[in-house]
C-alpha cells in the first residue's frame, strides 16, 4: 500500500521497519518553508454569526500560530517541525463561504482552492495531510511514523478545539486505507449534540505544552489511571495502553477490566529501557511515569500501521490534555526503535511494539527542581 506527499509514494512497511531499526538517521537536510505554498491570494476568515461554525475559533485554539514566541502550532510536534497541512471543506453555517480552501498556520488566513464538493455536509471538515521533508530534515529515516503521530495529535487538536467552544458532535476519521487526506476531521455548526462534562476550556487548550524534561516525581494512582483511561478509550482498536512507573513499586500498570483500578502486570524498572529505545533520551529513565501505545506487529500491512499511529496521536494528545487537567506535567515521546515491549516481557518477538509515549511527572516536582 502506497501513500502519496508532495506526489512521491512512500511504502510505509518499508518506512517503519527502517524507522524502528537501530540505525542512526544521515546528516540534516533543509526543512523547507513552514507552510505549503498554497495558490491564489490569501484571504481573512470572517467572524461567526449566531449559528455558524466559528472556524477562526476552531482555528486559533488548534492550528494557528497564535502566540509571538515563533512556536508554530498550539498542538504539539515532534521536532517542533509541524509538518501537518489543512484543507478546509467549508458547507452551510460556516464563517467561511462554501467552497475548498488551504489554511495557512502562520497568517491565520485561508487560499480558496476551488467550489464545495458534491454533498459537503454543514460545517467544515478539516482534511489533514503532511509535507513530510519537514520532520524528514531533522529525523531521515525515523520520520514516518513520527509523521503519522503528528497527524494523530492535529486531529485530536481540532476535536478538542471544537468541543472547547460548545461543539460536541465532531467526527473523526482516521481509517482512511490510503493516500491523501491522511485524516478527517468534521466539526458540524454550533447547536447539536453538547460537549461532554470534563471537556478542556479554551484556555487549557492555548496553556498546553511540553513540558521540558526533567519529568519527575510518580504520578498518584487516581491521576495514572484517569490519563490511562483517557488513552485507552480515545486509541481502541489495534492498539494496548500500559504505563511504567518507577519506584517504590517499579513496573508495568494497564487499566483493569472495569477501568476502576491499575493492573500491575509486570514488575521491574522499565524506565531505563525505554530510554535508550527512544532515541537513547536519558531523561526519560528518571520521570515519574511514561504511557505507552503498544502493538501494531511486524508484519502489519499499510493500513494497520497507518491507523494504529494515527490512533496513537490522536489519543495521546487527549491524555496529555487529561495529565494537564490532574496536574501533571507531561511530554509526548514518539521516536522508538528496537522498542519490542513483547519480546522484552518474554513474549514472542515482532508481535507487540512501541508505537507511541507521554512521559509524566508532578508538577510539585518540577517546581523543586527549578528552585
Ligand atoms: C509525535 C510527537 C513525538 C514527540 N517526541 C518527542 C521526543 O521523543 N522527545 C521529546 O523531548 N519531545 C518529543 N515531542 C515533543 C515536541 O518536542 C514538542 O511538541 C515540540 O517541541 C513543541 O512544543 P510544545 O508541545 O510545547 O508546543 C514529541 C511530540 C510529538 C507530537
Amino acid at each position: 500500500m502506497k501513500h502519496a506527499s508532495e506526489n512521491r509514494p512512500v511504502d510505509l512497511v518499508a518506512a517503519l521497519a527502517l524507522a524502528r531499526s537501530p540505525e542512526r538517521p544521515g546528516p540534516g537536510t533543509p526543512a523547507g518553508p513552514a507552510v505549503r505554498d498554497w495558490p491564489g491570494p490569501s484571504l481573512p476568515i470572517p467572524d461567526a454569526a449566531v449559528g455558524e461554525t466559528d472556524l477562526g475559533a476552531v482555528l486559533r485554539l488548534s492550528l494557528a500560530a497564535s502566540d509571538g514566541s515563533g512556536r508554530l502550532r498550539p498542538a504539539p510536534s515532534a521536532g517542533a517541525l509541524h509538518p501537518v497541512d489543512a484543507e478546509l471543506v467549508v458547507g452551510a453555517g460556516c464563517s467561511l463561504p462554501p467552497g475548498r480552501y488551504g489554511y495557512d498556520p502562520l497568517r491565520h488566513r485561508v487560499h480558496r482552492l476551488g467550489r464545495r464538493p458534491d454533498g459537503t455536509p454543514p460545517g467544515v471538515t478539516a482534511e489533514l495531510s503532511v509535507t513530510a521533508r519537514r520532520t524528514v530534515s531533522h529525523y531521515g529515516r525515523r520520520a514516518w511514523p513520527l509523521l503519522l503521530l503528528d497527524t494523530g495529535h492535529a486531529a485530536a487538536a481540532l476535536f478538542l478545539a471544537a468541543r472547547a467552544l460548545g461543539t460536541g458532535g465532531s467526527e473523526v476519521h482516521l481509517d482512511g486505507l490510503a493516500g491523501n487526506p491522511l485524516a478527517a476531521v468534521r466539526i458540524p455548526p454550533p447547536g447539536g449534540t453538547p460537549p461532554p462534562r470534563g471537556t478542556p476550556a479554551p484556555a487549557e487548550l492555548q496553556a498546553r505544552r511540553s513540558v521540558p524534561p526533567p519529568l519527575q516525581g510518580t504520578p498518584p494512582p487516581g491521576a495514572l489511571r484517569a490519563v490511562l483511561a483517557t488513552a485507552a478509550r480515545a486509541g481502541a482498536g489495534g492498539l494496548r495502553w500500559c504505563a511504567a512507573v518507577g519506584p517504590p513499586h517499579p513496573g508495568l500498570v494497564e487499566p483493569a477490566a472495569d477501568g476502576t483500578a491499575l493492573r500491575r502486570y509486570a514488575a521491574g524498572d522499565a524506565r531505563p529501557t525505554l530510554a535508550a529505545w527512544a532515541a537513547g533520551q536519558a531523561w526519560i529513565a528518571d520521570s515519574g511515569a511514561v504511557l505507552l501505545a503498544h502493538g501494531c506487529p511486524a508484519d502489519s500491512g499499510a493500513p494497520h500501521i497507518r491507523r494504529t499511529h494515527l490512533r496513537a496521536g490522536f489519543a495521546v494528545h487527549l491524555a496529555h490534555l487529561a495529565a494537564l487537567r490532574h496536574g501533571l506535567a507531561a511530554r509526548p515521546v514518539g521516536s522508538w526503535q528496537q522498542a519490542d515491549l513483547g519480546a522484552a516481557l518474554g513474549g514472542a518477538p515482532g508481535r507487540d511494539w512501541i508505537v507511541h509515549g507521554l512521559a509524566l511527572g508532578t508538577l510539585h516536582a518540577d517546581e523543586e527542581n527549578t528552585t
